[in-house]
């Protein structure tokens, strides 16, 4: 085996997005594309000799590719071992989740999170730090910095390591551990949740149903539904993680888990539903025939958090992303803790985690999780859910309905618009840029604009500032019209409308969440021109 320093030149294109990385798998396949990244990685963080990594993904095409030329490089770079999933694969919660419990330094998890996969697929690569959490901005940025003049990687010249078996190789002077992050995870959540309630509810007719389509999630749900839970086999569905998912969209929505979807809106129904993405960091949450927001589902599970063992003794404070509802918001208040509103994307959540300012954190594109971890956790959230279902013995409608009659309804919708030409979508937030002197003060049928900014977030515990986070039309009786392009597209750009009215009355709680919007739709796209601009009639999802 010897170690070979390689010459390169800077690709120029390796800025990280919402995120980490994510390209088109051909262009991680071009010669040294893969080896800058982590090398500029590895420059960045410049680990301490000895050091432990922790890498998986969540098995998409290129998985096992990508992770034999990583640890090649991380015995080349002075890393003393590193912990493998085993079959290469850990889903993001229990990448995060492995860092913290074996304290290594850090971890590289590989992944494109709920985008397609397969040969022509998404590929995707980000960094967490010691704490289990996503880099920070500074960090990215540092990666970013040093992609632009990169010359030249180590790697060691050696056989392929067995990805699949448990138990340690040598690779050079580094140690490869394959382990079982499935125990590792079972064994976190079991510290969290009433587990002897949860098999009483699961074996004892409450049927659930989990959609893992065909990503990373599979083994864990059946480890934890069916093997220590007690729930049928059946509970779990596209349990198997192909590299392709099936052909399908990862992503655990209204859209894309439609075979779910079918499912719990239809006959004999079961009393729940859930999915979660790619690499198992997002949830989608059902009762029968009942779709949960992700920005309710946050508002819920934080009022109830005190019913579950591992929050019995409440919440430091909770933290939103902007453009989540506000719905969160109102429990904080009622709770008397903090609330606090960052940028999107999980990495500004890890400072006020680690910092204990906050325990429970939600984003309202189906991200939920806690400081148990440093990243969002789609099989916590489910957990967490069937807990507060059990505790209270009532249903998901039940119980969100019973929400909004004392706190009031968050209505709340997002509209994306994607893969529009970037020009078009730099007009359309133009567009609305210019139109911001005027804004404040004018009448859009019952809603008058209070402010419009563009949102910027100074971190309360290392005073990161972070600018053009999205632009908030605010009106003056709390509804909110939000724009954002999307950071973690790989092609063309994305148009996120956030779309947000606070409705009080109980007796317009049934309505459907569209319908209660539509004048805000209608306003969205009138100050947007956004039909004009990109020449599109429609969103292409709405969640
Ligand atoms: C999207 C979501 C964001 C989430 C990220 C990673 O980013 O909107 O909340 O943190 O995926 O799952 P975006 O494409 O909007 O930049
Ligand atoms: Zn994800």
């Amino acid at each position: 085996m010897t170690l070979r320093t390689v010459a390169t030149t800077p690709f120029n294109d390796q800025k990280l997005g919402t995120s980490g990385l994510r390209k088109r798998v051909p262009v991680f396949q071009q010669a040294h594309y893969l080896e800058n990244f982590v090398q500029s990685i590895f420059d960045s963080i410049s680990a301490p000799a000895g050091s432990t990594l922790v890498l998986g993904g969540d098995g998409r095409y290129y998985n096992r590719e990508a992770i034999q030329i990583i640890l090649k490089m991380a015995a080349a770079n002075g890393y003393a071992r590193v912990l493998v999933g085993q079959g290469g694969i850990l889903s993001t919660p229990a990448a995060s989740c492995v860092i913290r419990k074996y304290q290594t330094y850090g971890g590289i998890i590989l992944s494109a999170s709920h985008n397609p996969g397969g040969v022509d697929g998404d590929f995707g690569i980000k960094y967490n730090g010691s704490n289990g959490g996503p880099a920070t901005e500074t960090v990215t940025e540092a990666i970013f910095a040093l992609t632009k003049q990169i010359s030249q990687y180590h790697i060691l010249d050696a056989a392929d390591v067995n990805l699949d078996t448990i138990g340690t190789t040598q690779l050079g002077a580094m140690q490869v551990e394959v382990i079982n992050a499935v125990n590792d995870y079972a064994d976190l959540m079991a510290t969290l949740f009433d587990f002897n309630q949860l098999r009483a509810l699961l074996s004892g007719g409450f049927r659930i149903q989990f959609d893992a389509m065909h990503a990373v999630t599979g083994p864990y749900a059946q480890e934890i539904f069916v093997n220590r839970l007690g729930a049928p086999v059946n509970s779990v569905m596209n349990a198997v993680p192909l590299p392709d998912f099936g052909q399908g969209h990862p992503d655990p929505n209204l859209t894309y888990a439609h075979e779910l979807v079918e499912i719990v809106y239809g006959e004999n129904a079961p009393d729940f539903g859930a999915a979660s993405d790619g690499d198992g960091d997002r949830n989608m949450i059902l009762g029968k025939g009942f779709f949960v927001t992700p920005s309710d589902s946050l508002a819920v599970l934080a009022a109830n958090a005190t019913l579950v063992p591992g929050y019995k003794n409440g919440l430091a404070g909770i933290a939103r992303s902007m453009p989540t509802s506000a719905a969160a918001d109102r429990v904080a208040a009622d709770l008397g803790i903090p609330c606090f509103e960052t940028p999107t994307g999980w990495k500004f959540f890890g400072n006020l985690m680690d910092a204990g300012k906050v325990t429970l954190c939600g984003e309202e594109s189906f991200g939920t999780g806690s400081d148990h971890i440093r990243e969002k956790d789609g099989l916590w959230a489910v957990l967490f859910w069937l807990n507060v279902v059990a505790a209270r013995n009532e249903s998901v409608e039940a119980i969100v309905r019973a929400h909004w009659a004392k706190y009031g309804r968050n209505v709340y919708s997002r509209h994306d618009y994607e893969a529009i030409p970037t020009e078009a979508a730099n007009q359309v937030i133009q567009k609305i840029y210019a139109q911001f002197p005027e804004l404040a003060g004018k009448s859009y049928g019952r809603y008058t604009v209070a402010t419009a900014d563009d949102f910027s977030y100074t971190d309360p515990v290392d005073g990161s500032f972070s600018s053009k986070q999205g632009i908030r039309i605010l009106f003056t009786d709390g509804s909110r019209i939000i724009f954002r392009l999307s950071g973690t597209g790989t092609e063309g750009a994305t148009i996120r409308i956030y779309l947000e009215s606070y409705e009080p009355d109980v007796a317009q709680h049934h309505l459907d969440a569209q319908d209660a919007l539509s004048e805000l739709i209608a306003i969205a796209l009138e100050l947007s021109d956004l039909k004009g601009l990109t020449g599109r009639e429609q969103p292409t999802v709405i969640t």
